[in-house]
């Protein structure tokens, strides 16, 4: 059995909201990681992050990593990690731990043989004697680590998605490089719009919420932005491309989140909206709005949908950074044993922010954002 047995670091700052751990060698931490939900581009970044910030100042650390996510919780997959595990995974994509989506609203429901999910998961966890369990995940993993943590375990939830909708961050990790890969996109989509004068759709994730577009389609130039927190009309939508092939200018590209929603849909209830999508005929929105474009405007119309390679590759320098940061806080609180908490970046800052303040709020954007203010400023359209 390999440990972490390594010296007491004193290089501490005090910039930041969370108090540092001053006390001197902790003997003695057994934790607990996993990674949950889709995978993103920092998860072994911050996990590293975690396990170097205990690694130097306790003295004695075991680390075991649940596989799968919430799966190897449940069924009692898990191995015993060693520092070799975090070398050389500061760059490295997805997760050394596998991840699985396992949703929030069936963690109650018994699985097909009758086991009691949550039970399971607590009875690995003291089996195991953790000190803590710090959890990976965005939304619906952090409404299962605020459950956990409302059964009695010692809970981190360290904040991951490319979407950056979780409530009381300002950033997650895995958004920024997201960002750039998705900016990318609409790059190359430019230099072959320009040459063929035609309207281009690039469909960016993000689930229900519009960051990635909004962020993406900036970075990118796009001339028109549809997210899902400003529902479009698409009289307004073909007025700006209109717009501009009346400036002379062949091309117009449209960055379309992938939850954007039409004015006449999002006055749907979720059930007539349920109904309408069993009679859906397209692959994702970007085709129906590309029909639409077609039929009112006669232009050819292009689609293209970078999906999963938006959460692929290495971290940015941004994200490796944010995961670090987010990982040695996470440290730092478990070292001073303080759980029940989200490490958050607040105004550039990392605090602790409490799960049960957080748990199952999703972060959307206004569309009073100042963001969006200075978009329309530039003259982009969001087909309001
Ligand atoms: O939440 C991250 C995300 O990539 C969303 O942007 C997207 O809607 C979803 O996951 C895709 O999920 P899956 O990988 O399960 O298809």
């Amino acid at each position: 059995m390999v440990r972490f047995k390594m010296g007491y670091n004193k290089g501490h700052q005090d910039c930041m909201t969370i108090q540092f751990y001053e006390k001197g060698v902790t003997t003695m931490k057994r934790i607990g990681l996993l990674t949950s939900g889709g995978d993103c581009q920092a998860l072994n970044a911050t996990m590293r992050g975690v396990v170097k910030g205990l690694s130097s100042n306790v003295s004695d650390l075991e680390v075991y990593g649940f596989m799968n996510g919430y799966k190897g919780l449940i069924y009692g997959d898990y191995r015993m990690l060693t520092s070799n595990d975090f070398s050389g995974i500061l760059t490295k994509g997805g997760t050394i731990l596998g991840t699985s989506r396992q949703p929030f609203k069936l963690m109650r429901v018994p699985d097909e043989n009758g086991l009691d999910k949550v039970e399971a998961m607590k009875q690995n966890y003291y089996k195991l004697r953790l000190d803590c369990l710090v959890i990976l995940g965005g939304n619906g993993t952090q409404k299962t680590a605020n459950l956990l943590r409302e059964e009695g375990l010692n809970i981190i939830h360290l904040p991951k998605t490319i979407d950056n909708d979780i409530y009381g961050t300002d950033m997650t990790f895995g958004f920024q490089s997201a960002v750039d890969i998705a900016t990318d996109a609409i790059d190359c989509i430019h230099t072959t719009a320009a040459s063929h004068n035609r309207v281009f759709l690039v469909e960016i994730m993000g689930h229900k919420v519009g960051w990635l577009t909004l962020h993406a389609g900036i970075a990118g130039g796009a001339d028109i932005i549809l997210i899902p927190e400003i529902p479009y009309d698409i009289d307004k939508v073909i007025e700006a491309i209109n717009r501009r092939t009346a400036a002379g200018k062949g091309f117009t590209i449209l960055a379309v989140a992938e939850g954007a929603i039409s004015k006449e849909d999002a006055k749907l209830s979720k059930k007539e909206l349920k109904e309408k999508m069993k009679d859906y005929k397209y692959p994702s929105v970007s085709y129906e709005l590309a029909d639409r474009i077609f039929e009112k405007t006669g232009v050819e119309v292009r689609i293209t949908v970078p999906g999963h390679t938006q959460r692929g590759g290495s971290p940015c320098p941004y994200d490796r950074v944010l995961s670090t940061r987010l990982g040695a806080a996470a440290a730092d609180l478990i070292m001073k044993e303080e759980y029940g908490y989200m490490v958050a970046m607040v105004n550039n800052k990392v605090k602790k922010v409490p799960l049960g303040d957080v748990a199952g709020k999703l972060k959307m954007v206004s569309p009073d954002d100042q963001l969006i203010k200075h978009a329309k400023l530039i003259g982009i359209s969001f087909g309001d």
